[in-house]
């Protein structure tokens, strides 16, 4: 029970506990302008990034909002130098090493989703480590978008599907709307109440297409690094202020 009185104690007055989302989803964009503004080399922006998530997490446990999914490397993303992609997945594997048990503590369940298999091996094992030791876990669904694309998770979910019609074991008029989410990544979690971008920019970049298909879209021009509690408090005000039609009137 002491759950519930904690989140009410840390939840800040002006928001209304019931209509916080269930779910938000972040796409962290602006750590290589952070760091250039600060006259530093661009992996400094993504070393910075992992304090910003570190604390954004924290805050959706703190006030009770049960689900965080984090954009942190597309599927795109390979085509940036090789300097840099390689310090991502360096950083990414130092971080899980070090915060692993710390989220055992907090009581995070972590999960990865993308296309996994293609990272490195030793990156693999980490994310398979956490995982695992996290699986049980119950505070906060904590889903880090790795290797993640929408049109290739669309893909695997069609291949899958195809498979099971060509075998005959399900019929083209059985695919509906819950079966196809249920060969997504997000088939436990569900889809996004909440879209958040950093640094400005006005796209998807290739996130979460289906899912987002009714999420509230807020987009702030500060950079990612910069993004704090008082920042996402801002993101959730808005957030209930928004009228979720569904397209009724
Ligand atoms: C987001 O920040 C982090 C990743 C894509 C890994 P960027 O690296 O895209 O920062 P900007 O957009 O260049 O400022
Ligand atoms: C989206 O940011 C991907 C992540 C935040 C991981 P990008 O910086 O890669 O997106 P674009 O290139 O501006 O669309
Ligand atoms: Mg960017």
């Amino acid at each position: 029970m002491t759950s519930k009185s904690t989140v009410l104690q840390n939840l800040p007055a002006d928001l209304d506990r019931d209509r916080l989302p269930k779910h938000v989803a972040v796409i962290m964009d602006g750590n290589g302008r952070w760091a250039k503004r600060q006259g530093l080399p661009r992996i400094m922006g993504h070393r910075r990034g992992v304090y910003a998530l570190k604390d954004l997490l924290r805050c959706c446990k703190d006030w009770g909002i049960p689900a965080l999914t984090a954009y942190a490397f597309s599927t795109e993303n390979w085509k940036r130098p090789l300097e840099e992609v390689d310090f991502l997945m360096t950083l990414f594997e130092g971080v899980l090493r070090q915060e692993l048990r710390e989220m055992v503590q907090e009581n995070v369940r972590i999960n990865f989703m993308g296309n996994l298999a293609d990272l490195p091996r030793s990156l693999q094992v980490e994310i398979e480590r956490s995982m695992a030791e996290t699986q049980h876990n119950a505070s906060i669904q904590f889903t880090v978008a790795t290797n993640y694309g929408g049109r290739q998770e669309i893909l695997q979910a069609c291949r899958a599907i195809a498979t099971q019609v060509q075998e005959g074991v399900l019929q083209p008029d059985e695919i509906d709307e819950a079966l196809f989410s249920r060969h997504l990544y997000t088939a436990k979690v569900g889809d996004p109440d909440l879209l958040i971008r950093t640094s400005g920019e006005m796209r998807l970049s290739n996130f979460l297409l289906w899912q987002l298909a009714y999420a509230e879209l807020y987009i702030t021009e500060t950079l990612w690094p910069d993004f704090d509690r008082a920042e996402f408090h801002r993101a959730l005000c808005a957030y209930q202020q928004r009228d979720r039609r569904f397209g009724k009137v």
